[in-house]
């Protein structure tokens, strides 16, 4: 497919069919593969404005962006949105953030323990602790986002709820929402998935996919966790999200089967980080899977199952290469994306592992946007190289 997209939405993968737009008279070689950020840059250069991509030879990250053609509103991302300003260095806040991260899968733990036990729990410690994830992200998101890439492959239970908490509050904060309105919603990823602990382990944990029976009884946690919910101190409209973290917008999703504009916006966006956290985790029986791989997936259930104009909205607030994933860089070294600048592309990186020589490295910071001698070639994940990532957070990142 031939699509249409401006200069700045141009990445390294995509095939250029044409250039349509662009100052001056300099003739630009116009067909052909973008092999690096370099020939972004030198397109740049010459005036190319916008440019016709052919999807089918190209690296499916086109497929993440907004047309340039597109005038619907719907498929913009918001005006409101606004680069986050970070007042508070990595460094500093990944220490805090480290604490807090630990302590939202205490207070996980003990909020399934209540739910297992159906004994009612104190609603303002996880609410609390909501609304301290979300002034770490407020004072500088990286630190947490971070914290998601790092997992113990026995703790999904307790991670997932806190990853969604944490993805929430930042692609809230990316969509303008109000502070109380990014707390509420953070504070429905944390508390979204209780009613798991009602089902039995040997589904909840089975390897590969579950039997038609066993999918019903999977289905039930949702029904449980928002029974429990309910008969607590929980505004109704975060139940009301929480009730519709599996519901598609084409009505094949569950418990209620709810259809379109039945399934509230919350919902919506809970639905989608549910699903992305579930796709990159590190499971006991498989390793997660790329976090390009994961939007991929998402696209692909946009726009008839995800709400497709959000879907491309939490793409663009994770960016291209999201914080704490791994990427293979042209000088064939591996390295951690540690904060997201002005372009998606040239993040900034701690090196840590040479691919040719299969051994680690002194860690060392490249702006990417500075450092034009290397670029990122692709996304990887980090069984491929049967590297430890969270040896090498811990001795490298985490306290500094
Ligand atoms: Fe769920």
């Amino acid at each position: 497919m031939i699509k249409k997209i401006t200069i700045d939405q141009l990445m390294p993968g995509m095939f250029v069919h044409q250039i349509l737009e662009q100052k001056g008279t300099l003739t630009v070689k116009s067909q052909g593969k973008v092999t690096s950020t370099d020939v972004v840059n030198a397109l740049k250069k010459r005036g190319v404005k916008t440019l016709a991509i052919d999807t089918d030879k190209s690296f499916d990250v086109s497929e993440y962006l907004p047309s340039a053609s597109s005038d619907s509103a719907e498929n913009k991302p918001s005006e409101k949105t606004l680069p986050a300003i970070k007042t508070v260095s990595l460094e500093k806040e990944l220490t805090r953030a480290s604490k807090l991260h630990q302590q939202g899968k205490d207070i996980q733990k003990l909020l399934l323990a209540s739910v297992q036990k159906e004994t009612p729990f104190d609603t303002s410690i996880p609410k609390a602790f909501s609304n301290k994830l979300v002034e770490s992200v407020d004072r500088n998101p990286d630190a947490l986002l971070c914290l998601t890439k790092i997992r113990e492959k026995d703790d999904y239970l307790l991670e997932h709820s806190l990853n969604v908490a944490i993805l929430l509050a930042n692609f809230g904060k990316y969509l303008g929402m109000s502070e109380e309105e990014v707390q509420d919603l953070s504070y429905a990823g944390f508390l979204h998935d209780l009613g798991k602990i009602k089902i039995p382990d040997e589904i909840l944990h089975k390897p590969g996919r579950l039997t038609e029976s066993e999918m019903e009884v999977m289905k039930g946690h949702v029904k449980h966790g928002v029974d429990y919910l309910e008969s607590m101190d929980i505004a109704a409209p975060l139940v009301r999200a929480i009730s519709e973290h599996h519901e598609r917008l084409d009505g094949l999703g569950y418990p209620a089967g709810k259809k379109g504009d039945a399934i509230s916006k919350a919902g919506r966006m809970l639905a989608i980080a549910d699903m992305y956290d579930a796709l990159t985790a590190d499971r006991v029986y498989k390793p997660g899977m790329s976090s390009q791989k994961a939007f991929s997936i998402l696209m692909s259930d946009a726009p008839s199952r995800l709400d497709k104009a959000l879907v491309q909205q939490f793409i663009m607030c994770l960016g291209v290469y999201p914080v704490g994933s791994l990427v293979l860089l042209s000088n064939e070294r591996l390295a951690m994306v540690l904060e997201q600048k002005d372009s998606p592309l040239t993040p900034v990186v701690k090196v840590f592992y040479s691919v040719r020589n299969s051994h680690y490295l002194t860690p060392r910071d490249i702006d990417l946007s500075v450092d034009k001698t290397v670029n990122i070639v692709k996304a990887v994940i980090a069984s491929d190289y049967k590297i430890d990532v969270n040896g090498f957070f811990e001795r490298s990142v985490s306290i500094g």
